[in-house]
């Protein structure tokens, strides 16, 4: 059976002490100077937590921001753009547990001709149990692993997004979590099934889930970068965030949690520097497969890496993608986007 590096959440929560206290290699390099003037950035989950502050920090160094998310719309981006004083700032409608949302999204950003020069995916949930979804899969598995698989296919092959040599092309930036390194390897067995599971099993899988996300990035940037980067496809762990992120567990624990994140997690405002960072410094500019955990570039946990570990994620989502998505034909394929 599948496992993430933590099954008690108040564990998981106290690991986040040491990430609070650590030296931040590239801190020094995060400046106000790095502007995103002219440039589109597409933020998911963005009326919330982490989302939500890296919408303003966008906004505020001059990019028009697409805040993609199913809930508080529009108040949130009116509050983004009346933060950052920016007018570039929308939100549209995207629920990553319901996949036909996923197409009406990017068919929308391609009729209007939208070109996306950075894209953050940064939606995730944390549910203190299973749930079915629509489309019949657990819903942690579809909003923080699969329907990331189906937006991203989406937006390179529908020519949202641009591929080309380092100036010109677009960035994919995934927002992972540390907690992946130590869940166990894919288990294909359980792969995309659906079944019931409470709280320990939910918090194992959320970290397990960043792990099969973060072997999906690996495995598409090995694809997309085969002879040079053409498209740069990084992640990041922005370490303990004070955020919505727990709002669904159970009342006494969500206290208990909620109690840890204002003493040791910090604001989203503060999380969300090194992901300014690494989407707009001149350090990152061309880079693939790169790592940060904070300001502290790392490498993966090893499985990430494993080639074939790659091919057989890249082909199980794909087959798995033709049985439920009745549009999968516009991606799902074992080839190359
Ligand atoms: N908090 C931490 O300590 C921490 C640590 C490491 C990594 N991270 C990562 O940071 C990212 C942001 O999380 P956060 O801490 O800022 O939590 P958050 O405040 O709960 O933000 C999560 C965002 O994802 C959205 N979302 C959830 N389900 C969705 C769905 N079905 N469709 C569309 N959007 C959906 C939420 O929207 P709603 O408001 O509508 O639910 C919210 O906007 C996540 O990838 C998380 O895994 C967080």
């Amino acid at each position: 059976m599948a496992e993430g590096r933590f099954t008690n959440p108040v564990v998981a929560s106290l690991a986040g002490i040491r990430d609070f206290f650590a030296k931040q290699e590239l801190e020094s390099r995060f400046s106000d100077r790095d502007r995103a003037d002219g440039k589109t950035v597409l933020v998911t989950g963005a009326n919330s937590g982490l989302g939500f502050a890296l919408a303003v920090e966008f906004a505020r160094r001059g990019a028009r921001v697409i805040m993609a998310g199913r809930s508080k719309i529009p108040e949130a981006g009116e509050r983004v753009s009346r933060v950052a004083g920016s007018d570039l700032v929308e939100m549209r409608y995207l629920d990553l547990s319901r996949i036909e949302t996923i197409h009406q999204f990017t068919e929308s950003l391609k009729q209007d001709g939208t070109r996306i020069d950075i894209a953050i995916f940064n939606a995730a949930t944390a549910l203190p149990g299973s749930r079915k979804t629509e489309s019949g899969q657990d819903e942690m598995f579809l909003v923080n692993y699969l329907s990331n698989v189906i937006l991203s296919q989406l937006l390179i092959r529908k020519g949202i997004l641009n591929q080309g040599p380092s100036e010109l092309q677009s960035k994919i930036i995934f927002i992972s979590s540390d907690s992946h390194r130590g869940a166990t390897a894919i288990d294909y067995n359980e792969f995309g099934k659906y079944f019931e599971y409470g709280v320990s099993k939910g918090i194992s899988n959320y970290s397990y889930f960043k792990l099969v996300l973060n072997t999906y990035a690996t495995e598409l940037s090995r694809r997309i970068n085969q002879q040079g980067v053409i498209l740069g496809i990084n992640l990041i762990c922005p370490g303990p965030v004070h955020s919505n992120i727990v709002k669904e567990a159970p009342w006494l624990l969500r206290m208990v949690l909620k109690g840890i994140f204002w003493v040791i997690f910090k604001s989203p405002a503060k999380a969300s520097r090194p992901v300014v960072y690494m989407a707009l410094s001149e350090d990152y500019r061309g880079t693939t497969n790169q790592y940060l955990h904070m300001f502290n570039p790392k490498q993966m946990d090893p499985k990430v890496y494993d080639p074939g570990e790659g091919v057989m994620l890249w082909e199980r989502s794909m087959a798995l993608l033709r049985e439920i998505d009745p549009q999968s034909s516009e991606y799902a394929t074992n080839g190359s986007p």
